[in-house]
C-alpha cells in the first residue's frame, strides 16, 4: 500500500492537462455492453476505476485493447460470455450495479450482479435503481450468498417501456434506467432524472450507437426501445472534478495553474464560488486559468446539490480553501448524510471546522431533523501544520493532498489506492507544477485489492487492507 510523503508550503505554478472524467467513462464502458459492434473512446483517463470496469467488461466478454499512453481505448463485445458478475468485485465499486441495466438489454438470461461498493460517505443504497429497472419489467431479487450478498436479476421475457420517477435526481439510477430502457420494447420515460453532465455525455454515447433518445425539459428523458447497434467513436468529456481540484489547489498555494481541457459550462457555478472568495480564474479557449490574486475571504456560504448545483465532489478541496479564506464559511451537504468525516484530521492540521446536524441552508435536504452530521462552519484563516493523515476516500483524499501542501512541514499521507482511483498520474502532475510531493511504495501489492465496503464507516475505512 503506497503513501504519499508532502513537504508543504510551495507554490504550484504552470500547467496541467485534465484527464477523462471517471464518472463518465466507467458508464461508458458499461453502456457498450449493449452493442456487439466495436466501440472505441479517446481521452480515457488512466484511473483504478476505468481497470476495474475494463476486468468487469472482460470477465462477461468484452475483448479491449487500452493505450494508456495515447488515453485510447477500444472495447468489443461480439457476445456474452457470461451474466454472471464474480464475487471478487463486490464492493469494488459502484459500477457493478450498472451493468445489471446493461446487461438486462442483453440478454434474457439470469444476471448475477455482487453487491456494489464505492466510498462510504453515506448509505448509498440502490433502492432507486432496483425499483425502476422492477417497473421495467425486471425481477431483482437479493440473495445471500457465501460471503456477500448478490442481485439475481433477469427479465426472462425482456423489458418493456414504462414511466419512471425516481424519488430523488440520482445518477447512477438514472444511468441504469436509461441502459434498460435502451433495449425495452416501447417508450420508456424517466422523470426527476439526473442530468449531469457525465449522462449527458452517456446519451450522446448511446444517440451514436443507435439509441433514440433525448433529454427533456423538466429532468425528463425519453427512449424510445430499439434494437440497432452502430460502431462508435467518442471523446469522453473532461473531469470537472479533477479540473476544480488542481484549480482549488493552485489557489490554495497562492500559485498560478493553467488547467487544459477544463470546460467552462460544466464549471460554471464552481467558478462563482471561487470568485465569491476572491480566487483569480481567466476562461481560455482551450481550459481555465486559475491563480492566488491576494488574501481569500470568508463568508462563503455553499450547498451542495445535483447538477447544475455546486458537486457533492468538490466541497472537500473548497473546505480547505476556506480554511484559508479570513472569516466565517458555512456548508451545507444536501446530497450524501456522511461527507463530513474528513474534517477531522483537517482540524488536528489546525483547521477550524464545527460539524452540524442542522441544515445550514434553506434548501431542501434529505437529511432534514435526521442527525446526521451534514453541515459545516469553517473559521478562517487558520495556518494548518503538517502530520500523519489516513485517507478515508477519494475526494477527501484530494483535500488532504492539498492540506499537506500549504501545511507547514512535512505530511505523510496513507491510502493513496484511494486517490488512484479517481485521479490518474497524481504525483507526476502534482510534481511537474513543483509540488514537493513523493509516492513511496511501502510493500508490492500482490494480491487483487478489494475496496471499501459501504457499510464500514469512515474511520475504519483508514484501516482497510489493500
Ligand atoms: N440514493 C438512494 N438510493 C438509490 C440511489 C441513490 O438513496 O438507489 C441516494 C444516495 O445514497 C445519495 C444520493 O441518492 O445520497 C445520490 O446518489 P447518486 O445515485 O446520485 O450517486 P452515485 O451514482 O452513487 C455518482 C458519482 C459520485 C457522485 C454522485 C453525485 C459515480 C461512479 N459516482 O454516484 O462520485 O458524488 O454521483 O453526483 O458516478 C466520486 O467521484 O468521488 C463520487 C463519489
Amino acid at each position: 500500500m503506497d503513501i504519499l510523503q508532502v513537504q508543504g508550503s510551495g507554490k504550484l505554478e504552470g500547467e496541467v492537462t485534465s484527464s477523462g472524467a471517471k464518472n463518465a467513462m466507467t458508464k461508458l464502458l458499461v453502456a457498450s455492453l449493449l452493442s456487439d459492434k466495436r466501440c472505441t473512446f479517446y481521452n480515457v483517463p488512466n484511473i483504478g476505476d476505468v481497470q476495474i470496469t475494463v476486468s468487469l467488461c472482460e470477465e462477461i466478454g468484452s475483448k479491449v485493447s487500452w493505450d494508456k499512453e495515447a488515453g485510447v481505448l477500444e472495447i468489443r463485445t461480439k457476445e456474452l460470455k457470461t451474466s454472471y458478475i464474480p464475487q471478487r468485485f463486490s464492493g469494488a465499486n459502484r459500477i457493478p450495479i450498472l451493468m445489471a441495466g446493461a446487461l438486462l438489454g442483453r440478454t434474457n438470461d439470469d444476471i448475477i450482479i455482487p453487491t456494489v461498493g464505492g466510498d462510504a460517505i453515506g448509505k448509498r443504497s440502490v433502492d432507486f435503481h432496483i425499483e425502476a429497472l422492477t417497473k421495467l419489467g425486471a425481477q431483482v431479487e437479493y440473495r445471500e450468498m457465501k460471503k456477500e450478498g448478490a442481485y439475481l436479476v433477469h427479465a426472462h421475457n425482456g423489458l418493456t417501456g414504462t414511466h419512471i420517477e425516481l424519488p430523488f435526481p440520482s445518477v447512477g439510477a438514472t444511468e441504469n434506467a436509461i441502459l434498460a430502457g435502451v433495449r425495452a420494447r416501447g417508450n420508456t420515460v424517466i422523470k426527476n432524472a439526473a442530468t449531469e453532465p457525465e449522462i449527458v455525455d452517456l446519451i450522446l454515447f448511446l444517440q451514436k450507437l443507435g439509441a433514440i433518445i433525448f433529454l427533456d425539459v423538466d429532468r425528463t428523458i425519453h427512449i424510445e426501445g430499439t434494437t440497432t447497434s452502430h460502431e462508435v467513436e467518442h471523446t469522453v468529456l473532461t473531469d470537472r472534478i479533477e479540473a476544480a481540484s488542481f484549480g482549488m489547489a493552485a489557489i490554495a498555494t497562492k500559485g498560478r495553474v493553467f488547467v487544459k481541457k477544463a470546460q467552462h459550462p460544466h464549471m460554471i457555478t464552481f467558478l462563482n464560488k471561487i470568485r465569491e472568495i476572491g480566487g483569480g480564474f481567466s476562461v481560455k479557449s482551450d481550459g481555465i486559468e486559475f491563480f492566488y490574486q491576494g488574501p481569500l475571504k470568508g463568508g462563503a456560504h455553499i450547498e451542495t446539490d445535483v447538477h447544475p448545483g455546486f458537486m457533492t465532489d468538490w466541497q472537500q478541496p473548497y473546505a480547505v480553501l476556506l480554511t484559508q479564506a479570513c472569516g466565517t464559511s458555512v456548508i451545507h451537504e444536501t446530497v450524501y448524510e456522511n461527507r463530513f468525516g474528513y474534517t477531522r484530521a483537517l482540524n488536528e492540521m489546525g483547521a477550524d471546522i464545527e460539524l452540524f446536524c442542522e441544515c445550514l441552508g434553506g434548501k431542501n435536504c434529505r437529511y432534514k431533523e435526521r442527525h446526521f452530521e451534514h453541515s459545516i462552519i469553517v473559521k478562517g484563516r487558520t495556518p494548518l501544520k503538517g502530520g500523519e493523515i489516513n485517507i478515508p476516500d477519494l475526494r477527501a483524499g484530494f483535500a488532504y493532498v492539498m492540506a499537506a501542501l500549504i501545511a507547514e512541514g512535512e505530511s505523510t499521507i496513507n491510502g493513496m489506492h484511494f486517490l488512484d482511483r479517481g485521479y490518474g498520474d497524481l504525483v507526476p502532475k502534482l510534481q511537474a507544477l513543483g509540488a514537493n510531493i513523493k509516492r513511496i511504495q511501502t510493500k508490492p501489492d500482490t494480491k487483487p485489492r478489494k475496496l471499501i465496503s459501504p457499510h464500514k464507516k469512515n474511520h475504519e475505512l483508514a484501516k482497510t487492507p489493500s
